[in-house]
C-alpha cells in the first residue's frame, strides 16, 4: 500500500467550554475548557479531531510524493487511523472516495486559505431566520442592546471638509432611489416572461463571445468580471413566471436559454426556503437566481492566487446590483442574500463543492401590496404606513 498526505490541510486548536463534570459531581457548577487539535482539509466537508501523535505524523508526510507503508517510521495504527479519517490518502480501493475528492482539490489550483474558508463556511440545514428570532437579534435596537453601539457609520478624519456639489436629481437618480431590498413579494402575481427575460439579458446574458482558440470562449457581459472569466453561473428557480414551468433550471448566457434540470424537488417552495437558510420573506419571489462559482474556471488563470476568491465575490456583488437596477427599471422588486445553505444547494444542483459551489442567491418578483416584513425604506419611496404607494 502506498500513501501520501492530502493536498490541502491546516490544523487549528479547537477550544470548547462546558460544565466540569468532576466539579458537578462534587456539587460545584464550574466551567472547564477543553482543547483539541482539529484538521481542516480541502477535500473534507467537516473538521476532523486529531490526537497529538496524528498531528506529528502528518507533519512528517509529504503531500506530493507517494511512500510505501513499510517505509513509514511511525506506528502503523496512527497511519491507518489517518487513512480512515481521510487525511492520509492511500492507493487502496477502499480509499477511493477520499482519493477522488483530494484529486479534485489538487486539480483546482485554489489558494489554500480561501479554498478552506469557502469550504468551511458552508451551511447545511441552517435556519438563520429562526436563529435570529430566538436570539432576539432581529432589530437594530436589539442588536444595540446586545452588542452596544457599532463603530461609527463614517470613520473620523481630521481636516477641513471640502463640500462637493450635489447634482440635481435626474431620472437615473430617481430610479436608483427606488431600489429597496424586497422582503414582501407577492406570492401569486406572475412575472411576465418578457420582463424576466429582459432583466436576465441586462444582467447575465453574454452580449458577445470571443473565441481566442477553438476550445476557448470569453464572454462579454454588461457586468465586469475579474480576469474577464465570468466564473459565476446562474441556476434559475422558476416559481411564477408566465409561460415557464416551475422548477429549477440552468441558465445558458450564450444562447440566453433555460434548461430544466432532470431532477426536481417535490416541494419547490420548501426547497427554496431551505436553500435560503429559512428566510421565508424571500421565498415568494417569482424567480430566484442561484449564483454558483465555478472555481475551476477562475483558478485556471489565477493559480493559487490570493485574490482569486475575492474577485469571484466581487463579481457576485456586481451581478446583484445590476439585477437590482434592471429590476427596478421594470418596476420589479429584488433581493440578494449571502445567508444560504450551500450544502443543500450543492445536493440539489449536484455540485461537488470543490470545483463549484454557490456563493449567493438573488431574486426578482412583484412586491406585495402590504408590508409584513421590514424593509429599509426611510425615504418612503415604496411604502407608506405599510401600504405600497407606487
Ligand atoms: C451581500 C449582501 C447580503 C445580504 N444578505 C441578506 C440576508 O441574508 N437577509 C436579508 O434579509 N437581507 C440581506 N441583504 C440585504 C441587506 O439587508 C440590505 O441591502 C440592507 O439592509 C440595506 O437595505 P437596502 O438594500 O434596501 O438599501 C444582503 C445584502 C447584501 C448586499
Amino acid at each position: 500500500m502506498r500513501y501520501r498526505r492530502c493536498s490541502l490541510l491546516m490544523m487549528q486548536v479547537k477550544e470548547d467550554r462546558g460544565l466540569d463534570l468532576q466539579a458537578v459531581l462534587q456539587g460545584r457548577a464550574e466551567l472547564q475548557t477543553t482543547l483539541a487539535w482539529q484538521a481542516v482539509a480541502g477535500h473534507l466537508d467537516a473538521p476532523v479531531v486529531l490526537s497529538e501523535e496524528e498531528v506529528i505524523a502528518l507533519g512528517r508526510m509529504a503531500h506530493d510524493a507517494w511512500s510505501e507503508a513499510d517505509a513509514y517510521d511511525g506506528c502503523s495504527e496512527v497511519l491507518s487511523g489517518l487513512i480512515a479519517k481521510g487525511l492520509v490518502i492511500s492507493d487502496e480501493e477502499s480509499a477511493a472516495t477520499f482519493r477522488d475528492a483530494d484529486a479534485r482539490v489538487r486539480a483546482l489550483n485554489g489558494w489554500p486559505l480561501t479554498a478552506l474558508a469557502h469550504r468551511a463556511g458552508r451551511w447545511r440545514g441552517v435556519d438563520s431566520a429562526h436563529e435570529m428570532r430566538s436570539n432576539n437579534l432581529v432589530t437594530a435596537v436589539e442588536l444595540h442592546g446586545r452588542y452596544g453601539p457599532p463603530p461609527a457609520a463614517v470613520s473620523h478624519h481630521e481636516g477641513t471638509p471640502i463640500p462637493l456639489p450635489v447634482a440635481a436629481d435626474e431620472d437615473f437618480d430617481e430610479l436608483m432611489s427606488r431600489r429597496v431590498t424586497c422582503r414582501n413579494f407577492d406570492p401569486d402575481r406572475a412575472l411576465p416572461l418578457q420582463t424576466a427575460a429582459r432583466i436576465l439579458k441586462r444582467t447575465i446574458m453574454a452580449h458577445a463571445v470571443i473565441q481566442p482558440a477553438p476550445d476557448m470562449q470569453i464572454l462579454k457581459k454588461n457586468i465586469p468580471s475579474g480576469g474577464g472569466l465570468h466564473p459565476l453561473e446562474t441556476y434559475a428557480v422558476v416559481r411564477n413566471v408566465e409561460g415557464l414551468e416551475n422548477g429549477i433550471h440552468h441558465y445558458d448566457p450564450v444562447s440566453h436559454a433555460l434548461r430544466r434540470l432532470a431532477d426536481q424537488p417535490d416541494d419547490l417552495d420548501g426547497r427554496v426556503r431551505l436553500m435560503l437558510a429559512g428566510q421565508e420573506w424571500f421565498v415568494d419571489a417569482a424567480l430566484h437566481l442561484i449564483q454558483v462559482a465555478r472555481f475551476s474556471r477562475n483558478f485556471w488563470k489565477y493559480r493559487s492566487h490570493p485574490k482569486a476568491y475575492r474577485a469571484i465575490l466581487l463579481d457576485a456583488g456586481h451581478l446583484s446590483q445590476q439585477l437590482a437596477i434592471s429590476a427596478t427599471l421594470e418596476g420589479v422588486a429584488s433581493y440578494v442574500t449571502a445567508a444560504i445553505n450551500e450544502f443543500d444547494i450543492e445536493d440539489t444542483l449536484k455540485l461537488d463543492g470543490i470545483a463549484s459551489s454557490p456563493v449567493m442567491m438573488c431574486g426578482i418578483g412583484w412586491r406585495a401590496q402590504h408590508l409584513t416584513t421590514t424593509e429599509f425604506d426611510p425615504a418612503e419611496r415604496i411604502w407608506n404606513n405599510g401600504r405600497q404607494h407606487r
